[in-house]
């Protein structure tokens, strides 16, 4: 470095810094409100709307579905995430209802593309939704079985394939599942339907906020994922997974949460060759809020600055909750 960089005072670093055209045109990173995929909660009618812990985000009806994926794609998102909220009476042991093709998530993928067909659609496929216990996969004998889980979730991507999403996210860190998802989708027709596997999901206190809108938290009560999800301490391991995602066939690598994990985004975008995603969770989103309301924090700015952060990290695209915030800001 030393033979690149004139020495004080030839060298002066703040010259560049000076004003904001300056600043503009040396800028290394630009956020774009096309880098932003926007994660949307689907609810019944009888679903309250309000979710407390993530202020400013709501349930959306599939009636209210398709007025707020037009604002989104009116500012230029060019894709959205969808979660359903799926109630009690519809969760069991087996998530049979992960596989209906006339559930929530298949139902609102339908009535979205039907309306706004260059609109991105992209769906988690984890069984967290729709077991009576939280967990991302089949319960055998106290333990989240690998193979009896695959089974379920090769059928529940079948199932939101046809109805039309573009994209499947395995999010629920089964092994080998990304393989067996990608031959059944090809072997059924879907061979364009992406798969963005989330290599890099750690066992995180920042999901609070989405388990409690999404009403799989009390169902876990005090269990962990840590049998499957991946131990925060630990960077080489996110590598093994990305590495056998992309052996499997995956379009796209995510980590998550994102700012907590800005060194494992670098590490997979230095070491593979493919786009990786951030996924700025809710908590990311919820605790930037709440101190934003206690006038602690400017909470745009600190939210812009988050971005930013790790988009500078290497992620080509991030899932945040404020991208229709973000969007009108960086409009304006
Ligand atoms: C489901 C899933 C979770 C999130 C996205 N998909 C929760 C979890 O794994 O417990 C969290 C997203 C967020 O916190 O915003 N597997």
């Amino acid at each position: 470095m030393k033979l690149l960089t004139a020495e004080f005072p030839q060298s002066r670093l703040r010259r560049n810094r000076q004003d904001a055209w300056c600043r503009d045109l040396v800028a290394e990173t630009q956020l774009s409100v096309k880098d932003f995929v926007l994660p949307l909660f689907i609810r019944e009618d009888d679903t309250p709307r309000e979710i407390p812990a993530m202020p400013g985000t709501f349930r959306y009806s599939l009636n209210e579905l398709v007025a707020i994926c037009k604002k989104a794609q009116d500012l230029g998102i060019r894709a959205v995430a969808l979660f359903p909220y799926t109630k009690d009476s519809l969760k069991s042991e087996d998530a049979a209802e992960a596989i209906n093709p006339d559930n929530l998530v298949c139902q609102g993928t339908r009535v979205i593309k039907e309306a706004l067909p260059e609109l991105g659609i992209i769906v988690d496929v984890a069984l967290d939704l729709y077991t009576t216990h939280g967990h991302d996969g089949i319960v055998r004998r106290g333990q989240v079985d690998n193979d009896e889980s695959i089974k379920v979730l090769t059928k529940m991507a079948l199932a939101q394939a046809k109805a039309g999403v573009d994209v499947v996210a395995p999010s629920d860190m089964m092994d080998g599942r990304i393989g067996a998802i990608r031959t059944a989708l090809d072997q059924a027709g879907y061979q364009n339907v992406r798969v963005l596997a989330y290599s890099a999901k750690y066992a995180s206190a920042y999901y609070g906020p989405f388990r409690q809108a999404l009403g799989s938290f009390s169902a876990l009560g005090k269990a962990d994922k840590r049998t499957y999800q991946m131990d925060p301490a630990n960077a080489l391991e996110a590598l093994r997974e990305g590495a056998q995602d992309l052996l499997e066939g995956a379009d796209m690598l995510m980590v998550k949460p994102a700012l907590p994990y800005l060194d494992i985004i670098y590490r997979l975008k230095e070491a593979f060759p493919i786009p990786i995603f951030a996924y700025q969770v809710s908590a990311e989103y919820s605790t930037l809020k709440a101190a934003g309301e206690r006038g602690w924090i400017d909470y745009e700015s600190a939210m812009l600055e988050s971005l930013i952060s790790i988009k500078r990290a290497g992620a080509s695209a991030i899932f945040t909750y404020a991208a229709l915030e973000m969007a009108e800001l960086i409009q304006r």
